[in-house]
Order: structure tokens, then C-alpha cells, then sequence
């Protein structure tokens, strides 16, 4: 098949996201957001007291996992066992487990599987950690996303006291230091750049820069 995938890699809150679903929207393609997937499994394990130590205690509980998404404009929604959790996950609570719960091997296993077979011989933007050097190494177009962690911070931060969570610029600070520590550090695929990834710092760029960025790259495949 001639199928496009689009990469999209890189630290915590650097835009990957607005990125993605920016280019999404430009090329009509359709948009997966893997962290969404981790941070289900997660909102799962935290609200069924999923032993992350108990090897068998996971698996059952993947077996028990069914996501779905349903997306509306670019506005993905995730649906865990037919529930729509979009608003849930993105809770102090699921960020402060995620990157436990996605270093297990049991749970990337399963979760690649799946996004391998959602991508199948469709035009698709996917952004996440490892999609670039696990998920997809054969994407026609990498993007490693970086930005200086404070700016991350204030963006995230504001982020979330616009939806009414009260975190603190602080708490925000660590979450986001405290992945990018265990994605980086983890055994099981860990978030680096794919040797052919294109870097993309944005700390001084608008949403506006980076979409013509990452147009320019994926212009001669399309
Ligand atoms: O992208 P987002 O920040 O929502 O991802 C939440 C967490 O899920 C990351 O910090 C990481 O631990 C995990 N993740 C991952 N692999 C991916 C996407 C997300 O391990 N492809």
C-alpha cells in the first residue's frame, strides 16, 4: 500500500498534540493520540487497584481493557469500555501514574499491537513516544518535538486552570520532569529520537510556524 504515516515523538506538553491534530485537520488525515491509550489503561489500573508488581493482575486487567476512539473534528474522544473518559484522563492523578503504567511490558506490547493495527494502509498523523522508532520505523515522515521545560510547564499549566484544575505551576513543573525521566530512563522503548526524525524546537514558535514546519517535510510524499 501507498499509505502516509507521520511520526510525531517528543518530551511531555511540547505541542505534539496541537501539532498533530493541526496537521490532521490540514491533510484530512486521521489523528491518534497514543498517550491518550496510556493514560486509559491507566485511569483503568488506578480505579481498579491494579497491582503494577502482580504480572498476571495486569494482564487480566488488559484483557478487560477495550478503547475505542470516536473523533469529532479532530477532537478525539477515547472511550474505555464504551465510557468516554477525554476529560478524566488528562486529571493530576492519571499524569502522576501514566508513566509507571506505560513502562510495563505487558502494557506496551499490547498497546503497540493495537496501534500498528489502527494505522494499517491509512493516511494517519500519531503522535506519541516511540511511535517514530517502535511503532512505526518505516514512517515516511519523524518529528521529534522539544521545547525548554519551563515554557512546557506554563503552557500545560494554563492548560488545565482554563479547564478549572487548581495544580500549581510547581506540581505541573515536576509531573512533567518526572516523565520525561522514566519515558527517557524506561527499558521498554524509550522515548529517543529516531536516528531519521526531524528535531522541531518550539519554544519561540506559534502553532502557525510549526504546521508550516512540518508541511514543508511532508509536501514531496503527498
Ligand atoms: O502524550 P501524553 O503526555 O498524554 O502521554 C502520557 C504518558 O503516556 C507519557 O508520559 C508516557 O509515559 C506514556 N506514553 C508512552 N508511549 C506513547 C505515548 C505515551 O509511553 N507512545
Amino acid at each position: 500500500t501507498n499509505n502516509l504515516v507521520i511520526a510525531i515523538d517528543g518530551y511531555s506538553s511540547c505541542g505534539k498534540s496541537t501539532l498533530a491534530k493541526g496537521l490532521a485537520r490540514k491533510l484530512h488525515f486521521i489523528y491518534i493520540d497514543t498517550g491518550a491509550m496510556y493514560r486509559a489503561v491507566t485511569l483503568y489500573f488506578l480505579r481498579n487497584n491494579i497491582d503494577l508488581a502482580d504480572e498476571e493482575m495486569v494482564a487480566g486487567a488488559l484483557r478487560n481493557i477495550h478503547l475505542n476512539f470516536h473523533s469529532r473534528d479532530y477532537q478525539t474522544h477515547i472511550l474505555l469500555n464504551g465510557e468516554d473518559v477525554s476529560e478524566e484522563i488528562r486529571q493530576m492523578q492519571v499524569s502522576q501514574q501514566v508513566s509507571e503504567v506505560s513502562a510495563l511490558k505487558a502494557v506496551r506490547d499490547e498497546m503497540v499491537n493495537q496501534q500498528q493495527r489502527m494505522g494499517k494502509s491509512k493516511n494517519i498523523v500519531m503522535d506519541g513516544r516511540d511511535i517514530g522508532t517502535t511503532v512505526f520505523p518505516d514512517a515516511q515522515v519523524k518529528i521529534f518535538m522539544t521545547a525548554d521545560p519551563k515554557v512546557r510547564a506554563e503552557r500545560r499549566f494554563k492548560e488545565l486552570a482554563a479547564k478549572g484544575q487548581n495544580s500549581t505551576l510547581e506540581e505541573v513543573f515536576e509531573n512533567i520532569a518526572h516523565r520525561d525521566y522514566l519515558d527517557t530512563t524506561r527499558k521498554e522503548s524509550p522515548l529517543s529520537r529516531a536516528h531519521d526524525a526531524i528535531i522541531l524546537d518550539n519554544t519561540e514558535l506559534t502553532e502557525e510556524d510549526q504546521l508550516q514546519f512540518a508541511l514543508e517535510k511532508i509536501e514531496p510524499f503527498l
